[in-house]
């Protein structure tokens, strides 16, 4: 088998994997062009931030099994692309924490003393007392937004300066803060009170622009800022105007959204000190981070599960690549129902029947509740936290088994239910496409598609036609349809697929037609 090293890796991680027995080859700096190429053929692909994994390097591949990130953020993997494939991503959670928390405290400090300024100005044959006069971090508070691995340390840091520490992380308890003495309190409140502010949170949908205009405008005018995260967690534009108008004293910059930042603004202040991507850049997390995913890439070469896989939980690749499709159907299915049930619900049911019952389908679970639970939650709901999550917003979740199954080899079943009510969705894999066969007791014969919309409704006459009319008059290309099998007068579900998002006041108006129950949009 395999192994491409696309960026630089530290000695003792390549000697592992080279004393493993696999063709390792080292071939970093290609252009995605050059690695769509190079991917074919290719069991195992161990990166650190500089490859960028795209959709297209994972369509080419033809073998991978595994991407294995030497680092902790995996914003530079189509993590999404390479779990539909069935390609874990894993990365090393834990080998440079330290040092992204030390480095962090580094440029908190370097800021409050301005010790690259100074350094600069005495080099320059200056001796300017006065120009560079500091402030302490004793008595000060500082607000850590993200309280995972490296916001943690921080924080735990931060307290022997006598920091006070306040925190935001929709994950974290209140109880789990407090037992790291911080006080959890919104990200404006932080903006509103903190000395200094630290981010570190991944970044996604949610955390892109977390501090912005609006937040810097509630700033004090000496806060100061750090960045050691990721790029755009803190939107460019607005910092550099609000260090630059006075609105806040300061900041420290790490990442960039472009790397390098060429040209960038926020490399034209003084009062922004700023360093070249350095957070992980210690011996010791280099050779932490090299070793732990050499280790990782064997383990799931040789058949063995990952252990710090981002995507699922450890699978091994051929089961993997026989429980891909049913991951997928157990997300769209959950999410479904959980559309459906349009109430806020406290059981998620996965039922499985047939060969599938017989797999490993831990992967499977974790799919469906993902896929519920993003309806209530949001995209940041994950193959990591999904179950945390049900847990702390009181869900539970369970799973059935049976060995048979009666009309297909292999069907799944995730209900929904709450407040008196229950939604169950079923659907089966036909090869690696997916189809929901039955919703309750409506049965349908539905490949699901992008934007659908599942509306309850009489089976009688002149229902479909007006309900198709609105959307056509909306400019809504109507891709398929289906209705479930019943008798005329009972209720039923008909589902109808569209190529774009309905707007909120369109399914409004499919409510209007004589017969419609309700009209629901899910997007998958
Ligand atoms: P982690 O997964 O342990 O912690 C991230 C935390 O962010 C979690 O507690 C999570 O609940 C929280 N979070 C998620 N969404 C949030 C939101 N919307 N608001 C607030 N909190 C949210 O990760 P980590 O190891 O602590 O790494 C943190 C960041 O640092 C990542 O972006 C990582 O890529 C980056 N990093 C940078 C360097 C560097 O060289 N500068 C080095 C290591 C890590
Ligand atoms: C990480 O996410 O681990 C850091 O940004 C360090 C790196 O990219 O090497």
């Amino acid at each position: 088998m395999k192994i491409l090293v696309s960026d630089s890796l530290s000695q003792e991680g390549l000697a592992i994997l080279k004393e493993s027995g696999f063709d390792v080859i080292v071939d970093t700096g290609l252009s995605e062009d050059q690695l769509v190429e190079k991917i074919k053929g290719i069991d195992a692909l161990v990166i650190r931030s500089g490859t960028q994994v795209t959709a297209s390097v994972i369509e080419a591949a033809d073998r991978l099994k595994i991407i294995g990130r030497a680092g902790v953020g995996v914003d530079n993997v189509d993590t999404e692309a390479a779990t539909k494939k069935g390609i874990i991503v894993s990365n090393t959670p834990d080998g440079n924490t330290l040092s992204a928390a030390e480095h962090t405290c580094a440029m908190m400090m370097a800021m409050a003393r301005n010790i690259p300024q100074a350094c600069a100005s005495l080099r320059s044959d200056k001796w300017e007392r006065n120009k560079f006069m500091g402030v302490e971090l004793s008595g000060k508070v500082l607000g850590v937004v993200g309280l995972g691995r490296i916001g943690a340390e921080v924080a735990k840091r931060a307290q022997a300066f006598n920091m006070t520490i306040l925190g935001y992380d929709p994950f974290v308890s209140e109880e789990r803060a407090k037992s790291m003495g911080i006080t959890l309190t919104t990200v404006e409140d932080i903006c509103r009170k903190a000395d200094f502010i630290t981010v570190h949170t991944p970044l996604t949908k949610e955390t892109k622009h977390i501090i912005n205009a609006d937040m810097f405008s509630v700033m004090k005018p000496t806060a100061r800022i750090i960045n050691c995260a990721r790029g755009g967690i803190i939107h460019e534009g607005d910092l550099f105007e609000a260090v630059n108008s006075g609105k806040i004293a300061g900041a420290a910059i790490d990442v960039f959204v472009e790397e390098p930042p060429t040209g960038s603004d926020l490399l034209k202040s003084d009062k922004i000190i700023v360093t070249p991507h350095l957070g992980a850049s210690t011996v010791e997390a280099q050779v932490n981070v090299a070793i732990d995913i050499a280790y990782e890439v064997i383990r799931v070469l040789n058949g063995e599960g990952a252990k710090s896989a981002v995507n699922i939980p450890a699978v091994r690749p051929e089961l993997m690549e026989i429980i891909s499709p049913y991951v997928k159907l157990a997300e769209v299915s959950g999410k479904i129902a959980a559309t459906l049930i349009g109430t806020s619900y406290d059981k998620i049911e996965q039922a499985y029947y047939g060969e599938i019952a017989g797999k490993d389908v831990r992967t499977v679970t974790l799919a469906a509740i993902k896929g519920a639970l993003q309806v209530a939650v949001g995209p940041g709901v994950n193959y990591v936290n999904a179950p945390g999550l049900a847990k702390s917003r009181g869900v539970e979740v369970s799973e059935k088994k049976s060995d048979t199954s009666d009309e297909y080899a292999s069907v799944l079943t995730v209900t929904v239910s709450g407040g008196g009510k229950s939604v169950s969705v079923m659907g089966t894999a036909v090869g690696n496409d997916i189809k929901i066969i039955q919703i309750d007791k409506s049965r349908v014969d539905v490949y699901p598609s992008a934007h659908m919309i599942f509306a309850d409704h009489i089976n009688k006459p002149n229902v479909i036609g007006p309900c198709c009319q609105i959307l056509g008059e909306n400019n809504i290309n109507i891709s398929g349809m289906q209705v479930g099998y019943v008798k005329i007068g009972d209720p039923t579900i008909m589902v109808i697929s569209v190529d774009s998002d309905v707007p909120e006041a369109v399914l409004k108006r499919l409510t209007t037609v004589d017969g419609v129950l309700s009209a629901k949009i899910v997007a998958i």
